[in-house]
């Protein structure tokens, strides 16, 4: 990881000196710990930001044009302050040209040119976030240059409308959400309906947070991510025909979906249903076993999860099978399940701290052999959300 020293140093060779500041901002990537594919069907997740993320250098500049250089893509652009948005250029940039044009559209059009240095270190397409995170750091750092309120809450909302309207990738709220409000140290309970959150302190004490990325390229992702979204709104509409007050998915408890699911036309819709339903249950009750301490409960309910991902919702895939299945058979492995969307991306595992270095070399090893492919892992803790870097930290 290089230092903001270094960073800085990049921000200078490709834009030049100039008397005005450059400031420096971060966002994280983000964990999903448990309450997957739950966002868009109103119910609660528990994702947690992770220790890297994006860090974004910027500075105004005389005239207004605004630039935008990565240290990850090679694409780089240049554009007047007043056409930002015309034409779409399918690269990276989209992401923080989205942000902007949800930004004027809320009445915060950009004053002035800037110059934009993003410097990314979650790796790509892994799941964990890394587009929010451009998206959540570009809306946080622009809003502090111009003088306006960054309220993060508003922020996790304009990036997602961003991602939604302007990439156009149909995501729920809970990446830019957990971006935008993660606290170090502390999960984030969101209740998605209604934005209403809370932390839970995430006391690991000698367990560790260790993230296997398969590698495995998300091939299938966008498509699948939007059937598994109509599958979820068609049962909706069918469970309203008997309960009409039913605003979401996850507002039915297992009970009372146990009674209604017979009105379910087929099986799939059903095992799409149920998964919902027992996940979202899930959470709050993964949530009463971190804060009485129970790290042993809260890996099965983790186990729980990707058993319920991989042959419910079915979002699952070999790669991420195999890893899971090979983290489980490690002693110190308390729970191991997918996190995201599925499809590819990352796993996320529970272990002793006397066992990560078994677990990262047997499980990386067992995994090679049987998919080929060589995984990567990160062994992590909880960072915060969006947050202002000053000084030469
Ligand atoms: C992706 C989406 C999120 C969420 C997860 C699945 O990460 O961006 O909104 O739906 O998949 O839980």
């Amino acid at each position: 990881m290089i230092s903001m020293q270094e960073k800085k140093q990049l921000f200078i060779s490709h834009f030049g000196e100039s008397t005005k500041e450059i400031q420096t901002f971060q966002a994280p990537g983000r964990v999903n710990l448990i309450g997957e594919h739950i966002d868009y069907n109103g119910g609660y997740v528990l994702p947690a930001a992770l220790e890297f993320g994006t860090t974004l250098l910027i500075r105004e500049r005389d005239d207004n044009r605004v630039a935008f250089k990565s240290a990850n893509f090679p694409y780089e652009a240049q554009m007047s302050a007043d056409e930002l948005g015309t034409p779409k250029s399918g690269e990276w940039i989209d992401y923080p040209v989205g942000v902007m044009v949800e930004l004027a559209k809320l009445g915060c059009p950009l004053t002035h040119g800037y110059d934009l240095y993003f410097i990314g270190e979650i790796p790509n397409g892994a799941g964990l976030s890394s587009s929010a995170s451009i998206e959540v750091v570009t809306a946080f750092a622009l809003l502090s240059a111009e003088g306006k309120e960054r309220d993060t809450v508003e922020i996790a909302k304009l990036s997602q409308r961003a991602e939604n309207q302007y990439v156009g990738v149909n995501s729920g709220i809970m990446d830019q959400f957990a971006v935008a409000n993660g606290a170090r140290n502390n999960a984030i309970l969101l209740m998605c309906d209604t934005l209403e959150y809370k932390k839970v302190p995430f006391n690991t004490g000698s367990y560790k947070l260790v993230i296997g990325n398969t590698n495995k390229r998300r091939g299938l992702v966008d498509s699948k991510y939007n059937e598994r979204r109509s599958e979820c709104d068609e049962a909706l509409r069918l469970l309203q025909e008997h309960v009409p007050e039913l605003e979401f998915l996850a507002g039915l408890n297992p009970e009372k979906f146990g009674a209604l699911e017979e009105h379910l036309l087929g099986e799939v819709l059903r095992r799409r249903a149920k998964h919902v339903v027992e996940e979202n249950a899930r959470v709050l009750k993964s949530v009463e076993a971190l804060q009485r301490n129970d790290l042993q409960q809260f890996g099965i309910f983790m186990n729980e999860s990707h058993d319920s991902l991989r042959d419910l919702y079915e979002v699952s895939c070999r790669e991420l099978d195999v890893m899971v299945e090979e983290a489980r058979k490690i002693g110190g492995t308390l729970g191991s399940r997918m996190t995201g969307a599925g499809f590819g991306g990352c796993t996320v595992s529970l272990v002793h701290e006397d066992d990560v270095a078994r677990f990262v070399h047997n499980v990386g090893e067992a995994y090679e052999q049987r998919t080929g492919l060589a995984a990567d892992f990160y062994v992590c803790g909880v960072g915060d959300g969006v947050h202002q870097i000053k000084g030469e930290a």
